[in-house]
């Protein structure tokens, strides 16, 4: 456990909540709307997603030996599936002979995919299995399989590179900072309690903006979760292309304000969203984490499917009841207040009553991640 990052990242939050923030450094801005619609730049941002590490699912929710599960990532149709071994793997969820979607089921077990178009079939790990009428292909096999994928479990996820030519690791991807961070919020640990998929009609990166901002806090969540908080104690930390966003509960600030620094338990009064660019939020909930996967659709930019997901810490999940009135009390706020906010901009700009859109000095992070999202 990094102690002194924990007391660190207290000792900056309790200056701030009591001087106030210091003098901004950057300068109001203003961004394109056409960032959340042009087809291009849309392209181009799938692309970047593929070549990066994305949160398929909970690890939780593959166990069992020839368990698997399908989704759709940066796009793409992917089966991933655990072997008899104990093993992760991930393919193309597409036919090596003339493309066909093998499994369509959302998920459930299997000893071997079978397509249902020609008949080939593919074993767990994707390796081509057999080839009906096979006398009319070559003697040598013209394919090993399905599109391998590299595919990694860690700190509780499972994660895939949805592009077959790229390998990332997932600890180099995070950085060492991330990944030590969750090692130390116990992430590893956490299973899958609830998830819900929701088909928004926005772009990607308007889900992310409201991590990355506290300003909208008192006003959009003044019936919910703003009393919460103090409404002028935020920090944004840089990890190489991605956020860390810490938002301290208003009693984590008395209780720092009032023990000695020694006892400070900094964490567990906290939430804090780690925006991985680009597409997966981890949101720490002060002791679990609710885990958002943005899809975006495949071609168009005013169109996502936001896979929100509850991880509980697996020594406490059986207090079923606690994580289903917290679960049913995110269903009820996020809709409702983030996401609501999020299509209702878009309709705007689709409208083309917003053309560009104005960004305070306390917004700067958005315009950090709109290029770090090309970057990436
Ligand atoms: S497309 Fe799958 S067997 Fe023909
Ligand atoms: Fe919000």
């Amino acid at each position: 456990m990094n102690r002194s990052r924990e007391l660190n990242v207290g000792d900056r939050l309790l200056a701030l909540f009591n001087d106030g923030p210091p003098p901004a450094t950057n300068q109001h801005s203003t961004i394109s709307a056409s960032v959340y619609t042009d087809p291009t730049r849309h392209a181009a941002e799938l692309s970047a997603m593929s070549h990066h590490p994305v949160a398929a699912l909970a690890a939780s929710q593959l166990t069992e030996p020839g368990s698997f599960h399908t989704t759709e990532l940066a796009g793409r149709n992917v089966i991933i599936t655990r072997d008899n071994d104990g093993h992760v793997h991930a393919m193309l969820n597409a036919c090596a002979h003339r493309g066909a979607t093998v499994e369509h089921r959302p998920s459930g077990s299997a000893r071997v995919f079978s397509c249902g178009f020609h008949g080939w079939s593919y074993d767990l790990d994707g390796s081509l299995r057999s080839i009906t009428d096979a006398s009319l292909f070559s003697a040598t096999p013209c394919t090993t399989g399905l599109h391998q994928l590299a595919c990694e479990e860690r700190h509780g996820i499972i994660w895939v590179t949805p592009d077959p030519a790229s390998s990332t690791r997932v600890a180099d991807w995070l950085g060492p900072d991330i990944d030590e961070l969750l090692v130390d919020l116990g992430a590893g640990s956490m299973v899958h309690h609830a998830e819900t998929d929701y088909d928004l009609a926005c772009n990607w990166k308007l889900l992310t903006d409201g991590f990355l901002e506290l300003y909208h806090l008192k006003y959009l969540h003044r019936n919910s979760i703003a009393p919460y908080f103090p409404s002028n104690t935020f920090l944004i930390d840089r990890h190489e292309h991605h956020f860390i966003g810490w938002l301290p509960k208003s009693r984590l600030m008395r209780d720092i304000s009032e023990n000695p620094r020694d006892d400070w338990q900094v964490y567990g009064g906290m939430t804090a969203p780690i925006v991985l660019v680009p597409g997966t939020v981890i949101q720490w909930q002060a002791g679990h984490i609710e885990l958002f996967s943005l899809r975006p659709h495949p071609t168009d930019p005013t169109r996502t499917t936001a896979r929100l997901t509850m991880l509980v810490p697996e020594d406490r999940q059986h207090d079923k009841e606690l994580w289903d009135r917290n679960w049913e009390r995110v269903c009820a706020t996020i809709p409702a207040e983030d996401f609501a906010a999020a299509e209702e901009v878009q309709r705007n700009i689709n409208s083309g009553a917003v053309t560009e859109l104005q960004i305070g000095a306390n917004e700067h992070a958005l315009v950090d991640h709109l290029t770090e999202a090309l970057n990436c």
